[in-house]
Formats: structure tokens, sequence, C-alpha cells
């Protein structure tokens, strides 16, 4: 299965912070905001990943990011000319893809809960069956965001049946964002060709949702109390993130979404490579803790 990772977007709900430097590259606490995706698509065993950014950031975020080489991954780029919508990303990333089935996670979204990669796994293989997979995490203000219907289940553990898909509806029929984290089979870019623009102008990603829905491929699986979901590209939401990812890692001592540590903990990598990453982020917090993490302290 191959990933992509969308930081497009001109960003501008962030203006001023956002005229220079890419949204995607802000931090959130200790580390770069592209971080907590990208370790998202890892935890999803996924190691063949598509940057998607705008012409002026992706020479930017390949900097920092490189190869993908010190993640164990293999990271490419493209660039997305203007920002016409979610779904354009399999068009642009249709070579990349090939024949193979494709998962997408947003760059300013954030996920953080034990267990998060079972889910992530049962996505992958339904996706790898022929079946796209949506993810649902209630909010308060439905209006702002992709929103699903669903036949309620009290097993929330289990995938619930999707009734229908709106992006940001005036009425909405639901409290369950779909989340910046879809799972497509193979065939996406074909689908997503199909896809025509919105009234808003863009390539709804929803519109593709609903093109599997109406196919019976579409599954959903909601994110329940346990989970943190957050897109942090507002300046409410960016600080909110912050807070809850200083608060997690000082309190626990630990990192969250290091894509270092995920490649090492997946073997990925091996203790010289993260030792190069220790030496590289020198007494920072994110070094200090990468480095318990190489002398073994951190098991899981
Ligand atoms: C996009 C999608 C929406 C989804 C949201 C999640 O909205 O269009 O369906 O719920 O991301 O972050 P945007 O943030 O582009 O307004």
């Amino acid at each position: 299965m191959k990933g992509i990772v969308l930081a497009g977007g001109a960003g501008t709900r962030l203006y001023p912070l956002t005229l220079v430097t890419s949204k995607q590259l802000l931090p959130v606490y200790d580390k770069p905001m592209i971080f907590y995706p990208l370790s998202t698509l890892m935890l999803a065993k996924i190691r063949d990943i598509l940057i998607i950014s705008t012409p002026e950031d992706t020479p930017r975020i390949e900097e920092l990011l490189g190869d993908g080489s010190k993640f164990g991954v293999k990271l490419s780029y493209a660039v997305q000319e203007k920002p016409e919508g979610l779904a354009q990303a399999f068009t642009i990333g249709r070579e990349f893809i090939g024949d193979d089935s494709c998962a997408m996670v947003l760059g300013d979204n954030i996920f953080y809960g034990n267990g998060l990669n079972h889910k992530l796994m049962d996505a992958r293989k339904d996706a790898e069956k022929g079946t796209a997979t949506i993810f649902g995490y209630y909010v308060q203000d439905p209006k702002r965001f992709g929103i699903m219907e669903f036949e309620k289940s009290t097993d929330n553990d289990r995938s619930v049946k999707v009734i229908s898909v709106e992006e940001k509806p005036k009425q909405p029929k639901s409290n369950y964002a779909i989340v910046g984290l879809y799972f497509y089979p193979k065939g996406v870019s074909d689908m997503a060709d199909r896809v025509t623009p919105s009234a808003r102008g863009e390539l709804e990603i929803t519109t593709l949702n609903d093109m599997y829905l109406q196919q019976g491929r579409l599954n959903a699986q909601l994110l329940g109390r346990g989970y943190t979901w957050m897109d942090a590209g507002t300046f409410d939401s960016l600080q909110k993130a912050t807070d809850f990812v200083s608060m997690i890692e000082q309190y626990q001592g630990m990192t969250i979404s290091s894509p270092e540590e995920i490649a090492y903990h997946m073997g990925w990598i091996d203790d010289e490579m993260l030792a190069k990453s220790v030496r590289r982020y020198g007494k920072s917090p994110y070094g200090e803790r990468l480095k318990a993490v190489l002398e073994g302290k951190v098991i899981i």
C-alpha cells in the first residue's frame, strides 16, 4: 500500500504566520506539524509515501524530511499548483500509486490514541480487499467538516454502516466529522478522475467518498473515547494541539508522533541510524526523548 501526505493550501487562516512558511512546518509543541501525519501513515506500516505541497513549500519540506531514510521510509515529492481540492491528490499521484491501494492523510491532521495502529491496519486490509475506509470523530461544530450519517451501533470497535456523506452541510445529519485520513483500494486515481468540482470549485474528497458509498465499497470506523483527533489549521486549533501535545509529553515523558521512534520500534532503522538523529537533535527535548528510546528505556 502507498501513502500520501497532502500538505497543500496557502494556510490563509493562519496569516501572517504562513506568509513565508508552510503551515505544515509550523511547530506543534516540539516538532513540525508534518511529523504527525507522517507518523500516522507509518503506524499503518506504509513505507512508500508521496508528499504533495505547493510549489513554494515543497522544497522546504523536502529539506526537512529528505528521502525518508532517517525514518526508514521512502519519500517522494510532488507539487499541487493550485489548491483545487483534496481529491486531486490522487490524479497528481497517479504514477506514484500505480496499481496499488493508497491511504491519504492531510498535513494538518493530528491523531493520537492507544490502539490506533490496529484500526489503521484494519482499514489497510479492507483497502487491499477492495473497500475504502473513512473515520468518524464526534465534533461540536459539524458544519465545518465533511459529515457522515451512519447506522448507530453499540460496538464502536467495529466498522459502522454509512448512510450518507456530506461536505460542510448546512443541516448536519450527525455530529461525526469525517477526519482527514482515508484508505482507498486500487483504482482510486481513475475514480478521482470522475470527480467534478463542487459549488466552491473544489474536487471534494467527500464526492469521492460518496462514489465509493454508492458502489457499496465504503466502510467507516469511529474514533471514539480514548482517541484524539485535531486539525491544526486555525489559530485556536493550533494552540489547542500544542497544549495537548505538551501536556501528554511532559506528563508522560514520552513523545507523540515521532517518525524516528516509530521507525526504530518497527525495526526499519538500526541503532546507528537512530543515534545519528539523536546527535542531530542534540539537547532539545525531542532529542533527549529520542535518546531514551535509543538507550532502550522506552519500549512501546
Ligand atoms: C477537509 C475536508 C473535510 C474534512 C476536513 C478534515 O476540509 O474537505 O471533509 O472533514 O478536511 O480536516 P477543509 O479543512 O479543507 O475545509
